[in-house]
């Protein structure tokens, strides 16, 4: 086992990202993840998202976006047997790094509430858990899985 590499997300990742997003528990899989959405969101959002490989394996990836004012990341994941190297931290790092470059210097990220390991992580990283607001969502259409 090799230290992971970090390189920018591109769409010839999708698959594996995907894969990688649908055998890790605490990540969720959306309609929002379809081939086009995520083309569309790298496109919006170029050098901002990041995959960790070892070799020609895929072990760990984000995604990160802004819409001009506050940074957003998603699908943060490290696959089991490289977790607590700091891959995950480094991840993080490369996003913060390229929202600051553009200006962002607030960034916020969703985490499930059953979700209690990630909520550590991010607590432990200096992240504040919002008390005082509550995120409300509308479904312009479609089903449960938008
Ligand atoms: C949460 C997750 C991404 C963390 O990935 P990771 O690569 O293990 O994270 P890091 O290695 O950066 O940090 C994890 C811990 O390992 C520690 N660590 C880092 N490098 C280390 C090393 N060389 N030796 C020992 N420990 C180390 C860190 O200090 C950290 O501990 P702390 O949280 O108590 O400070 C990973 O557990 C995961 O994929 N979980 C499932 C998906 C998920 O929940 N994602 C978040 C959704 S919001």
């Amino acid at each position: 086992m090799n230290p992971p590499t970090l390189r920018p997300m591109t769409m010839a990742d999708y698959d594996g990202v995907i894969a990688l997003m649908h055998q890790t528990p605490g990540v969720s899989v959306r309609e929002a993840d379809s081939r086009e959405a995520i083309q569309r969101y790298l496109l919006r959002n170029p050098g901002l998202s990041f995959v960790a490989e070892d070799g020609a394996a895929l072990v760990g990836c984000i995604m990160s976006g802004h819409d001009g004012r506050r940074g957003y990341l998603q699908h943060l994941l490290v696959v089991p047997a490289y977790r607590e190297r700091g891959v995950a931290s480094a991840l993080i790092e490369a996003c913060l790094a390229g929202l600051e470059a553009i200006g962002i210097l607030k960034s916020h990220i969703d985490v499930l509430a059953t979700n209690e390991t990630g909520q550590r992580f991010w607590a432990r990283r200096g992240w504040i858990l919002r008390t005082d607001l509550r995120r409300y969502s509308f479904v312009q259409s479609g089903g449960d899985n938008v």
